[in-house]
Formats: C-alpha cells, structure tokens, sequence
C-alpha cells in the first residue's frame, strides 16, 4: 500500500499552545492557519534537525507501509511568535527555530497504549522499528497511542542513532541492532518472519525515495538525502534484521 504523500502540507503557526513536557525533544502543542492542532517538533531543539529528518522520512515510510501513523505536515515559524511566549526556555526555542518545523496531526483525546493490539500489527510495528533502528519504543516510552479505538504509532525521532554520528549511514545497515529485544510490542507480535514477508516486498525503492524526497533540503546537516536512502535500501535488502527480531521475540 501506498498511501504516502507526494508533497507535505505546509501550515503557518499562529499560536504556542502547550508544552508537551513528557518528551526529549521539547515538543509543543500549536495552532495553525488552517485551524489545526499539531505537535510541533522544533528545529532549534537538543538533537536539532536530525531528528526531523528521522521524523519524516522514517515516519513516512511507515505510511507508505500502511502502518497507522498521524498526518505530519511542515509548520512554518514566524520568529514574531515567540515574542508572546512567557517561558524563556520557549522563547529561546522558537527564537532559534525560525522557518520550518515538523508538526504531527494532534490527536486530541488520544489515550496511552494498553493492550490488545492484533499479532499481526505488533510484528509489523517490530518489524519496521527494527528496520529504521528505532530506539523509542519501549515499555517504558511506548511512543504509542489509543485513539478512536486504534493504536496509532508516533514519534520516529531517534530512529537510526548512527545518523548523529560520522560515519556514513550505510555503514550501520548490517549492523546488529540489540534494543529490539527492549520493544514493547515484542510479547504481543506474532511472528516477524511473516512480517518480513508481508512488508519487505511492498516498500520499492521508489518508495524510499519518495519518503525522502519529502524532506526539507535546508534539515540535512551530517547526512545528505541519499546516504539516508541508501541505509534503507541496504537494510531492507541485505540486513538480518528480521532474523534477529525473530530471534528476541521467540
Ligand atoms: N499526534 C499526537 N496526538 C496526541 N498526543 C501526542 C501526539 N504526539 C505526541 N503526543 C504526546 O506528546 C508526548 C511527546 O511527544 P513525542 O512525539 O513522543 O515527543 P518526544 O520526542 O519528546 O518523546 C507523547 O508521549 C504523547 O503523550
Ligand atoms: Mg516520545
């Protein structure tokens, strides 16, 4: 399936509602132009925009692959609103993010993960973390949300660690990737070599770079676009993650 968008929507901050103080990353809830609520993901913030990229290009995927996860969109910043924000450390953060963030469909009302979530579902949610090195989904800090009476995944913020160092991405394509055995989701998965073979063969190579190609030029800093895309394609085609989440789970 593939559900996945050829541009992200581009919205306009009008209003820091809420700081969403659970988080690393600093995230905040803000209104836009077009009357929405988003969780806003700042470029200024701790990892910077890295973590944006993982965001959107990792969390697209996910679409791509039909895993239920929020519209995200790209919210651009005008520096003028920090000047109604009380909270210094705010003011600071949306000072230094001025221009474009990532926003994230706010789901209002959304409750924290509780079982039961379908076998089938929680292996593909193992699967695909496995595949992006996702280290963000434990019991601990599900990153998963209950609402309309669906689990929804979010926060693809610190997949791929390696991107936040040197060497280039590729290099941690074949790499083991032992936190898997630390996902929440690994008790109620069923099988990840059934979801090897339901995934692996619908994410194309074009599709992978679509994913990519939504990300904004000016967020690649360590990393350009393709080392991004190339960590994935080898990944898929020729790392043993699948194996090894098989491995944990059983
Ligand atoms: N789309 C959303 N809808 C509703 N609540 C959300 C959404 N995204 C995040 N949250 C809430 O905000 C918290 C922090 O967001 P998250 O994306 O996990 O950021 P962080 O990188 O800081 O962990 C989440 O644990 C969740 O409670
Ligand atoms: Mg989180």
């Amino acid at each position: 399936m593939d559900s996945s968008p050829k541009v992200l929507r581009t919205v306009t901050a009008i209003r820091y509602a809420l700081p969403l103080r659970e988080g690393g990353s600093l995230p905040g809830l803000m209104e836009a132009d077009d009357d929405g609520l988003y969780v806003v993901k700042f470029r200024g913030a701790g990892q910077g925009a890295a973590a944006l990229v993982s965001e959107v290009f990792f969390g697209e995927i996910a679409r791509s692959l039909g895993l239920p996860i929020p519209e995200i969109v790209l919210v651009d910043l005008d520096v003028d609103i920090s000047a109604a924000e009380g909270d210094p450390e705010i003011q600071d953060l949306l000072r230094s993010s001025a221009g474009l963030n990532l926003g994230i469909d706010f789901l209002p009302g959304a409750f924290p993960f509780a079982p039961p979530i379908a076998r089938a579902l929680a292996a593909d949610i193992v699967w695909f973390d496995s595949l992006v090195m996702n280290v963000d989904r434990t019991a601990k800090n599900p990153n998963l949300l209950r609402w309309h009476n669906q689990v929804w995944i979010i926060d693809h913020g610190a997949c791929l660690p390696a991107q936040h160092g040197d060497d280039p991405l590729s290099d941690a394509a074949l790499r083991e990737f032992p936190r898997i055995a630390d996902h929440v989701l690994l008790k109620h998965a069923g099988s990840i070599a059934d979801a090897h073979s339901r995934l692996a063969p619908l994410l194309s190579a074009e599709m992978i770079r679509d994913a990519a190609a939504l990300v904004p030029d000016s967020w690649f800093i360590k990393h350009g676009r393709e080392e991004y895309i190339d960590f994935v394609q080898k990944r898929l085609s020729s790392g043993p993650f699948a194996e090894e989440a098989e491995r944990v789970r059983s």
